[in-house]
């Protein structure tokens, strides 16, 4: 098995006023390639703060954190972005894709920045739309889109640069339950096909879809395997 990222006792804690609040406590957590987990806990439990450290947005306050080979810590912002950018898709509640750009724009954008070629990139798009179920609407604005269907450009979108790991912050929170199922359904479906995700939720019926999930309360993780991975 391949490890795609492992943490060993990550604390993170936010300093206001004269007091320290102790928002991770001693974190441990590994993630293989194939890998599909949910990390589920209740509004202020502290996964937030877990996404943005696993997504190289915000460093701990200390522990060990390697991603794909590299230890983050000690990294200026300089390094952390092009580890974010190379390593993490990033899928949000509020999907934030561009209003003024097409479904295919949207997805085609993180590949102007690699300096891919306009004809390669345009392919490349088109066929990350046709994994997504959009090949009919990409030439449509985001206000021509159902929301799950801006989700599905928002997935796609993050898949383009082909991340280690696909990293969704409370993906269905957005959506009516139907639609949030299939945008779950659509997470299995890229899993089995390979791709590692890691889905964060407060929804119990969103987080068992996952294969583990972990559960954080108050900081502190703990986990269940829910099904056995097999890589
Ligand atoms: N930048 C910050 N400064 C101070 N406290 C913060 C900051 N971000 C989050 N917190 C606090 O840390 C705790 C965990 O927040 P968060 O990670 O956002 O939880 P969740 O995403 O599970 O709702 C909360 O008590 C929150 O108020
Ligand atoms: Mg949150």
């Amino acid at each position: 098995m391949q490890t795609v990222l492992s943490m060993r006792n990550i604390c993170k804690s936010y300093y206001i006023g004269t007091g320290e609040l102790k928002v991770l406590k001693n974190v441990n957590l590994s993630i293989e390639k194939g890998d599909f987990l949910s990390i589920l806990g209740p509004s202020g439990s502290g996964k937030s703060t877990l996404m943005n450290i696993i997504g190289c947005l915000d460093t701990p306050t200390s522990g060990e954190y390697i991603l794909s080979g590299r230890n983050i810590l000690n990294m200026d912002e300089f390094e952390l972005a092009l580890v974010r950018n190379r390593e993490i898709g990033f899928i949000f509640q509020n999907f934030c894709i561009l209003p003024r750009l097409t479904a295919l724009q949207n997805v085609e954008l993180p590949l102007i920045y690699s300096g891919m070629p306009f004809s390669e990139r345009k392919i490349k798009a088109m066929e990350i739309l046709e994994r997504v179920g959009l090949s009919d609407k990409m030439h449509n604005l985001p206000n021509q889109l159902s929301g799950g269907q801006q989700q599905r450009v928002a997935i796609a979108r993050a898949m383009i640069t082909n991340p280690s790991v696909l990293l969704a912050d409370e993906p269905t929170g957005a959506l009516d339950q139907k639609t949030g199922d299939q945008i779950v359904s659509l997470f299995e479906q890229l899993n089995r096909d390979g791709i590692t995700i890691v889905m964060i939720t407060h929804d119990c019926n969103i987080a068992v879809r996952a294969r583990r999930i972990i559960h954080i309360l108050d900081g502190i993780v703990s986990e269940q395997e829910l099904k056995p991975f097999v890589s």
